[in-house]
């Protein structure tokens, strides 16, 4: 009975999770939006009136803010009109008053509870900072199917906000029942979120439903380091340009395998950094007529800050272990 529970509820989370879905240009431009409208401050998204990226996504209702302060960790949920989609995105960190997830990057590994995979290990900055919110997030969620007859999702989010995206997509299938076919999944700039069985779990559940968007020589989706056996799944959507382009690649990757080396891996040390926080020529800091905190060099410097301890950590680190 157990087996058999166990399989059929295995069965249904890999239910059409095998099937690919294209890159979406017009899609992308739009998450790439609310993803950028996660950096506004609360009283204008409420109102969706928050500068450009509300401008340029009307038709947003009920929205509803989730957060918990302590942690730094921000979330908003709502309804797209235009679209029929409920609409989840993830701020990434905050700038100045945030504690920079990197310095919390220590490469820790939590174990990811879940039924498939019990060695999975997850980011342990990332995962303490999704559970946070994990409970009022699918609570503002389920609201929102009540009330709109169960639509579709699209879930989103950059840098930091793109990884929380991840761990929100793996709860909305679990917990929330929600087909992989319902769900529209981009990220952007996004950096690894756990190991290799934690990386195959999320093909599993997810599939090659989710496109990781990543800008020319963008630093942070190649942290933390492979070396410290963190993995991306999901397939790779690799705007080739410094500049703003319309040219990208795509790079499918499979459960079991590292990342491909014809898109963004190509290089070996990727240290752009002005191009974190540019997508599809829209400049994050032009997005929000009042940001919650920092402001767009604020951001950079932390980022920049982010990228220099990050490197003097894995010197040191190979240090330790001989390398040098
Ligand atoms: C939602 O969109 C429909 C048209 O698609 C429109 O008739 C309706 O007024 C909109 N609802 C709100 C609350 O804006
Ligand atoms: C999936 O989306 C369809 C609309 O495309 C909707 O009718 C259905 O109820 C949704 N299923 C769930 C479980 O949300």
């Amino acid at each position: 009975m157990r087996t058999f529970l166990l399989f059929s509820v295995l069965f249904t989370l890999s239910q059409s999770a095998s099937q690919t879905v294209s890159y979406e240009l017009e899609v992308s431009k739009q998450a790439w939006r609310y993803s950028a409208a996660a950096y506004c401050v609360y009283e204008d998204l409420e109102k969706w009136d928050c500068g450009r990226a509300c401008e340029e996504t009307q038709g947003m209702l009920d929205v509803q803010m989730v957060r918990d302060a302590d942690r730094d960790t921000f979330a908003y949920v709502g309804y797209d009109n235009s679209t029929g989609k409920i609409v989840i995105a993830f701020r990434g960190t905050n700038g100045a008053e945030s504690t920079n997830w990197i310095t919390n990057i220590k490469t820790d590994f939590d174990k990811y509870p879940n039924w498939l995979y019990p060695d999975a290990g997850v980011h342990s900055g990332f995962y303490t900072a999704y559970k946070g919110i994990a409970d009022n997030l699918k609570q503002a969620v389920q609201r929102l199917r009540d009330k709109y007859d169960y639509p579709e999702i699209m879930v989103t989010g950059h840098s930091m906000g793109g990884a929380l995206a991840l761990l929100g997509v793996l709860d909305l299938r679990t917990d929330l029942s929600i087909p992989p076919e319902n769900i529209t999944f981009y990220t952007f700039g996004q950096p690894r979120v756990g190991g290799e069985n934690f990386r195959d779990y999320v093909y599993f559940v997810i599939g090659q439903r989710y496109f990781r968007v990543i800008h020319e020589d963008d630093m942070v989706p190649h942290l933390p380091s492979i070396y410290f056996s963190f993995r991306h799944a999901g397939i790779e959507v690799w705007y080739t340009d410094q500049q703003d382009s319309e040219d990208y690649k795509i790079c499918v990757n499979y459960p079991g395998r590292l990342e491909s080396h014809d898109c963004s891996n190509q290089y070996s040390m990727p240290t752009g950094v002005d191009v974190h926080t540019r997508y599809m020529g829209v400049e994050l800091s032009e997005m929000c007529k009042k940001t919650q905190a920092a402001s767009a060099p604020t951001y950079r410097e932390s980022i920049m800050n982010t990228a220099i301890s990050y490197t003097i950590y894995i010197f040191k680190k190979f240090d330790s272990w001989g390398l040098f």
